[in-house]
C-alpha cells in the first residue's frame, strides 16, 4: 500500500506500514531525500509515530489497553505486578520457576549502597519526592558504573534487575526522608508489593503487618500504571536512551518528564483540585465553568487524554476499586463524592462531550492512594513505581532494535542573516 503527496506540482509516493491491530502509518523516512528538504510539522507529535513497538496496544476510540496482547482488565484482575513487569519486559507471562528466579534475582540486588544516604541527606525535608527519586536514580550510576552493554544479554538483565530491586527502596527513602522516619531496607520474606508497603510505612519501633486489602489495591494500581505506549515520559526514556545514555540515566529523565502536572503529576494536582473545591464549599458547577473559560487557566485535572477519546479503561477500574478499597478499609472520603459529582456533570456537559474529555487514570487514583495512607506529594512517585517496568521494556526494545538517535527537525522562524553590530551602534 502506498500514499501519495503532491507538493509544488510534483507527486511523491511513500510506503504505508500496517500494524498487527490494522493501524496504518505513512512511512516518511525518505521525505526529505525525495523532495529536496520538505519536512512535516506536528506540534506535540499528535499525528506522528516515533517507532514500531510490540509492547502495549491502545485504542483511544474504543478505550482498549493491552500489555503484550493481554487486556488491562484481565491483568488487573488476575496478575501480580511482578508478573506484569516480567511480561512487559520479556514479552511473555513467566512460568512459576521463571517468576521465582526473577524475584530471587531482584531480592539479591535490593541493597542500596550506604553512601547513597549522603546524597539523600543533602536534600531538605521539604524537597519534592519526585526530585529526590529522579536524582537518586541518576546517582545509582555512580555505584553501578558498568554501563549496559546491550549486546550482552547478561549485562542487560543485570541492569534491569538492579533497577527493579533498588528503585522501590529509593521511593520509600524519599517518603521516609519527608516523614522523618529512619530509612528501611525492606524484608525479603515479603512479596514485591508487600515489601514496598513495609519499606514505606514500617515504624522504627513497631512491627509492620501488611494489610492484604492495601497490598491488593496497590498491586492493582501498579499494574494499571505499568505501561502506556509512547506517552511523554516513555518517549523521553526512548529518546534519552537513543543517544546510548545508560538505562539508569534514561529512567531518571523519564521520572522528570512524568513529574509535570499535565502528565503523571496530574494525580497530585487532582487531589489538590478536589480539596480546593471542598474547601470552597463543594460547588462543582463553579469549577466546571472555570474549566470551560478560556480566560481562566484552571483545568479539570484528571480529565482529558491525548489518545483516549472514550473512557480511559484504567479510570473505570480505579473508580470501582476506590469504592471497594474505601469500603473495605471503612474510609469515608468526601472528595470521592466531589469527584463523582464532577465526573457526572462533565459527562453531561457539551464542552466536555464535544471535546471527548473523560476521566483519565489520574482522576481517581489519588483517592485510593490517600486511603492507603500515602501522602499527596508521593502520588507521582507511586505512578513512577508502577511505570518503571514499562519504561524498562520500552528502553530495552529501542536499544535491542538498534533505533537511530532521536533528533527531530524544525521550521526556523527567526532572523535572517545579519552582521555583528558594534556596541556604539546598538
Ligand atoms: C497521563 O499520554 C499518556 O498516555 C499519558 C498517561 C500515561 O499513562 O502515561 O495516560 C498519563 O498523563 C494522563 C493525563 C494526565 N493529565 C491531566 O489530567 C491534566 C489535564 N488534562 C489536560 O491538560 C489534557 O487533556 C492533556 C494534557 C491530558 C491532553 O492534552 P492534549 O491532547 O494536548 O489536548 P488539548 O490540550 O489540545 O485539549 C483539547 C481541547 C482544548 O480545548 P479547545 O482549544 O479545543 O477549545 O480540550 C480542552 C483544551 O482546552 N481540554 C480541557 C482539558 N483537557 C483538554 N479543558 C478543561 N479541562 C481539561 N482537563
Amino acid at each position: 500500500m502506498k500514499a501519495k503527496i503532491e507538493f509544488d506540482g510534483k507527486f511523491y509516493e511513500f510506503p504505508v506500514t500496517k500494524g498487527s491491530e490494522d493501524e496504518y502509518a505513512i512511512d516518511i523516512s525518505t521525505l526529505r531525500a525525495q523532495t529536496g528538504g520538505l519536512i512535516t510539522l506536528d506540534r506535540g507529535f499528535k499525528n506522528t509515530g516515533s517507532c514500531e513497538s510490540a509492547i502495549t496496544f491502545l485504542n483511544g476510540e474504543e478505550g482498549i489497553l493491552r500489555y503484550r496482547g493481554y487486556s488491562i482488565e484481565d491483568l488487573a484482575e488476575n496478575a501480580s505486578f511482578l508478573e506484569v513487569a516480567y511480561l512487559l519486559i520479556f514479552g511473555e507471562l513467566p512460568s512459576e520457576s521463571e517468576l521465582n528466579k526473577f524475584y530471587d534475582d531482584i531480592k539479591a540486588e535490593s541493597n542500596v549502597d550506604e553512601e547513597m544516604h549522603k546524597i539523600l541527606d543533602g536534600f531538605p525535608k521539604s524537597a519534592h519526592p519526585m526530585g529526590v527519586v529522579s536524582s537518586l536514580t541518576n546517582a545509582l550510576i555512580a555505584f553501578n558504573p558498568s554501563s549496559v552493554n546491550v549486546e550482552s544479554k547478561e549485562d542487560m538483565y543485570n541492569a534491569i534487575i538492579k533497577l527493579l530491586a533498588k528503585f522501590p527502596v529509593l521511593c520509600a527513602w524519599a517518603l521516609r526522608k519527608r516523614t522523618g522516619q529512619p530509612l528501611d531496607y525492606g524484608d525479603d520474606s515479603l512479596g514485591y508489593v508487600e515489601n514496598v508497603l513495609k519499606m514505606m510505612f514500617k515504624k522504627a519501633n513497631q512491627n509492620y503487618e501488611v494489610d492484604p486489602v492495601i497490598a491488593s489495591a496497590l498491586n492493582k494500581l501498579l499494574i494499571l500504571h505499568a505501561d502506556h505506549e509512547q506517552n511523554c515520559s516513555t518517549s523521553t526514556v526512548r529518546v534519552v536512551g537513543s543517544s546510548h545514555a545508560g538505562l539508569f540515566a534514561s529512567i531518571s529523565a523519564g521520572i522528570s518528564a512524568l513529574w509535570g502536572p499535565l502528565h503523571g503529576g496530574a494525580n497530585q494536582a487532582v487531589i489538590e483540585m478536589l480539596e480546593g473545591i471542598k474547601e470552597d464549599g463543594g460547588d462543582t458547577k463553579k469549577y466546571m465553568q472555570k474549566a470551560k473559560d478560556k480566560e481562566d487557566p484552571f483545568r479539570l485535572m484528571g480529565f482529558g487524554h491525548r489518545v483516549y477519546k472514550n473512557f480511559d479503561p484504567r479510570a473505570r477500574i480505579i473508580k470501582k476499586s476506590a469504592d471497594d478499597v474505601l469500603g473495605n478499609l471503612g474510609v469515608e472520603d468526601p472528595i470521592l463524592d466531589i469527584a463523582k459529582g464532577l465526573e457526572k456533570e462533565a459527562l453531561e456537559d457539551d464542552y466536555f462531550v464535544k471535546r471527548k474529555l473523560y476521566p483519565n487514570v489520574d482522576f481517581y487514583s489519588g483517592i485510593i492512594y490517600r486511603a492507603l495512607g500515602i501522602p499527596t506529594e508521593m502520588f507521582t512517585v507511586m505512578f513512577a513505581l508502577g511505570r518503571l517496568p514499562g519504561w524498562i521494556a520500552q528502553w530495552r526494545e529501542m536499544r535491542l532494535g538498534k533505533e537511530p538517535i532521536g533528533r527531530p527537525r524544525q521550521v526556523y522562524t527567526g532572523e535572517k542573516l545579519r552582521s555583528y553590530k558594534p556596541m556604539d551602534q546598538r
